[in-house]
This record gives C-alpha cells, sequence and structure tokens, in this order.
C-alpha cells in the first residue's frame, strides 16, 4: 500500500481550475520532486494534501485513512507536515518556542491548551522540550535557539521552518520550494540537511522546487504538473526528455 496515494483531484476556485483530475502516489520513505511552471497548482496540491483546502472532487488517502476535509491539525496528527513557499513562523518567538509549539499546536492539544498547560500538555511538556532541544541540535540551530527568526538571515529561517516540521516526527514532509531565495552556499547545506533527513528517519519528501540542481541531486522520481494536471512521472532523465514536459517549459529557463 502507498504511503500517499491521490486519486482524481480536481480544485476550483471561482473561475479558475488549480488541479484538473490529479493523481499521484508515493511509497514509504521515498524523495519525489513536484516540479512544473509558475501557477501550475504545485502549492494548491499540497494546500489539499495538508488539508488548508477541500478538493472539489477526488481522494487523498494517507497511511490507509482518506483525510480529504481533515483539518490541518488533524493531518499533521497524522503524520503529515509541511513548510511554505513563503516562510511562515512566528517571529516574535525565540527559535526554540517555534518548534515546541508547533508539536503542540500542530498534533492537537490545541494552542490554548498549550498556554493554559492543561493536563494534557503538561504530561507531554517533557517530551516536547526534550524532542525541540534535539531537532535544534540535529539542525545545527543551537547557537540560534533563544533568537527571534525575524532576526535570523534568511538560509537559517528555511532551515528552522524544515527543523519546526521535522520536530514533529512525520511520516511524509511537503517541503514548498525549500531553496527559494537561498545563496548558493545555503543550497548546498540545504542539499546535506534533506539528505540527511531521509537517510536518517523513516520518511517519505515530496518536495516542490524551480532549482535543477536541488532536485537532481536529491530526487530520484519527479512528477511534472502543467496547468493543474500531472504531465509526467519517472526517473529524472526521462522527465527532462519528455516532449510534454519540454513544451511546458518553453521560454521558461528553470528547466
Ligand atoms: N486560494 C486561491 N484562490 C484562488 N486562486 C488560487 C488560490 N490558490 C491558488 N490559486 C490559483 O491557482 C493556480 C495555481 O497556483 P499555485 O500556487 O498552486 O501554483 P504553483 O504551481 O505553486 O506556482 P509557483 O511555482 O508560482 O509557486 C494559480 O493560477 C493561482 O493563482
Ligand atoms: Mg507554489
Amino acid at each position: 500500500m502507498a504511503l500517499l496515494e491521490i486519486n482524481g483531484l480536481t480544485q476550483r476556485f471561482s473561475g479558475l481550475q488549480a488541479l484538473t483530475n490529479f493523481s499521484f502516489s508515493l511509497e514509504e520513505r521515498e524523495l519525489v520532486g513536484l516540479i512544473g511552471p509558475n501557477g501550475a497548482g504545485k502549492t494548491t496540491a499540497f494546500n489539499v494534501v495538508s488539508g488548508f483546502y477541500v478538493p472539489t472532487e477526488g481522494t487523498i488517502v494517507f497511511d490507509g485513512t482518506p483525510i480529504m476535509g481533515l483539518r490541518p491539525h488533524q493531518v499533521a496528527g497524522l503524520g503529515i507536515a509541511r513548510t511554505f513557499q513563503n516562510i511562515r513562523l512566528w517571529n516574535d518567538m525565540p527559535v526554540l518556542d517555534n518548534i515546541r509549539i508547533a508539536q503542540s499546536h500542530w498534533l492537537g492539544y490545541g494552542f490554548w491548551g498549550a498556554v493554559w498547560r492543561s493536563a494534557r500538555y503538561r504530561n507531554s511538556e517533557a517530551a516536547v522540550e526534550k524532542k525541540s532541544r534535539e531537532v535544534i541540535e540535529m539542525m545545527g540551530l543551537n547557537d540560534v535557539a533563544d533568537e527571534l527568526p525575524k532576526n535570523l538571515p534568511y538560509g537559517l529561517q528555511r532551515r528552522v521552518e524544515l527543523a519546526r516540521a521535522l520536530s514533529t516526527s512525520p511520516k511524509l514532509l511537503l517541503l514548498d520550494e525549500p531553496a527559494a531565495g537561498l545563496n548558493s552556499a545555503d543550497v548546498d547545506g540545504l542539499i546535506k540537511h534533506i539528505r540527511w533527513i531521509h537517510d536518517s528517519f523513516p520518511i517519505a519528501i515530496w518536495m516542490i522546487e524551480h532549482q535543477m540542481k536541488v532536485v537532481m541531486a536529491l530526487c530520484r522520481r519527479l512528477c511534472v504538473i502543467d496547468f493543474g494536471r500531472s504531465i509526467a512521472d519517472g526517473l529524472p532523465a526521462e522527465v527532462q526528455a519528455n516532449p510534454d514536459v519540454i513544451k511546458a517549459y518553453l521560454g521558461d529557463d528553470t528547466l
């Protein structure tokens, strides 16, 4: 059984169809790229899978459970974590708290439960603290654990977001353009971190990325989406030579 099975997904917004009959499946521990021109529907696919949108049509089964219509924190609780194309950190909370709160907030203790320290939260607080410290250490963020994200360079903010997603011990990690806005040294660091995460944990990664250097370094399989439809899915070399893919990217210098 696939870890993630998407079938016939259609997402309509008023007057616009961002996804049309999109199907995709991902096995446990796979690392797959999702590429396609701007506006193709990549982020929309992630938004639907992670519970931000309810799909117009189609089914999504994660680890045996249908997840269409679940709220984002419920999806997170089942083991799907994500990062965002435009970094979304709580900027007025130190890095450590960003990671701590994500575990409580996303995994169903509820924000107020966390703030008012309900019994359920209190019992788990020590475990959350331990896990947060571990992830901070693993991701090389010790020196900035007490800093506010807004005061950090962009590359470190991206790494904090990755650490936050990882701290929930997901089975599936969705990364939306993790290399966007990074300088070339940071891109090399990111490739190493993602590879290390994938090698170290029983985790599948589905990654949207425009930078081919990152995609080619990490992904053994690529799915290509154009105008909301899947137009290719296979080995990177096959996909790059696929006439439909070349046509979709014509005039686009990202491939
Ligand atoms: N909430 C929304 N309401 C209306 N239209 C939307 C919404 N979200 C996305 N869209 C539209 O859906 C289409 C797909 O957008 P999406 O963000 O999924 O593209 P993308 O492939 O991630 O592009 P990019 O590479 O630029 O990030 C676009 O035309 C976008 O304007
Ligand atoms: Mg996008």
